[in-house]
């Protein structure tokens, strides 16, 4: 009996260590991440690195993967989006998944508006986001689309202009970034701004049940 106990413990002893050392060697990326994304991965608008810590998981990972596989970031305008390929390329995709995974549950505060529209026209605008984005731009994994709440304004209107321009979502193989190309160009460049603004008043706190 006292063996099987030593024994136990031993297997549960290295399981631990290899997980810890696991992590740990995924992880070993982190500190590159921050030198752009900031301390908490709360975004640097100076190198337009966005907001990433509290993504979902699967919206972070499968961004990664396009950037590493040229399906974003491809576009010679999209500086930003090759400076983040650039930043990823040698990465494996067991990294890939570890840092999603970590990234996830990070949270940081609600980050500062700074831009400002009309926000009663910007409500009726995200009128036309809910059906994928979720009441409360809380993002619908089964759509493949991401929480846009907490995400800084700057980002979410420099994307949609992206989107607009065919920077983003231009790839054959972008299907999730074509079902959002088609929304980003039945709204003009105020009217983005509108939204974006309405977009930073949905209050976190109080959503938070729903907001992941
Ligand atoms: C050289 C600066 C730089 C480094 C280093 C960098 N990033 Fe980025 N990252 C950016 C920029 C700039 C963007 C926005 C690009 C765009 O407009 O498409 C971005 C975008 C992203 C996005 C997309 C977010 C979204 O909402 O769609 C993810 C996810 C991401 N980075 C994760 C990472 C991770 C994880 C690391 C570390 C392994 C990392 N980045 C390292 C600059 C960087
Ligand atoms: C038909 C579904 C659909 C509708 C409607 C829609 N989106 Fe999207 N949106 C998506 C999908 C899917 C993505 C993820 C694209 C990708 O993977 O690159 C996305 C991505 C985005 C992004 C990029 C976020 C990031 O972190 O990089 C922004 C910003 C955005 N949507 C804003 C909006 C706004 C604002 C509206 C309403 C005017 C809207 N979307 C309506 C499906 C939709």
């Amino acid at each position: 009996m006292r063996s099987i106990t030593v024994l136990l413990s031993l297997v549960f002893i290295v399981i631990f260590f290899n997980s810890v050392y696991a992590s740990s060697s995924n992880l070993q990326s982190l500190p590159l991440c921050q030198s752009c994304h900031g301390d908490k991965l709360q975004g640097n608008e100076s190198l337009k690195a966005p907001l990433i810590s509290g993504l979902s998981q699967w919206y972070l990972y499968r961004q990664m993967k396009n950037y590493k596989d040229g399906i974003r970031g491809n576009h010679p305008q999209d500086i930003f989006g090759q400076s983040m390929r650039l930043s990823i390329m040698s990465l494996s995709d067991n990294e890939l998944q570890a840092l999603a995974e970590h990234i996830s549950t990070i949270s940081v505060d609600k980050q500062p508006q700074s831009i400002k529209g009309d926000i009663e026209t910007g409500k009726f605008v995200f009128e036309h986001c809910i059906s994928c984005h979720g009441e409360f731009g809380e993002g619908d994994q089964t759509i493949g689309a991401p929480r846009l709440t907490g995400q800084s304004d700057w980002y979410l209107y420099q994307q949609m202009i992206n989107f607009q321009k065919d920077i983003r979502g231009n790839h054959q193989d972008d299907l999730y970034g074509k079902l959002m190309k088609d929304m980003a160009y039945m709204f003009n460049e105020q009217m983005l701004r509108d939204v974006v603004s309405y977009i930073s008043t949905i209050d976190q706190v109080d959503n938070k049940e729903s907001v992941k």
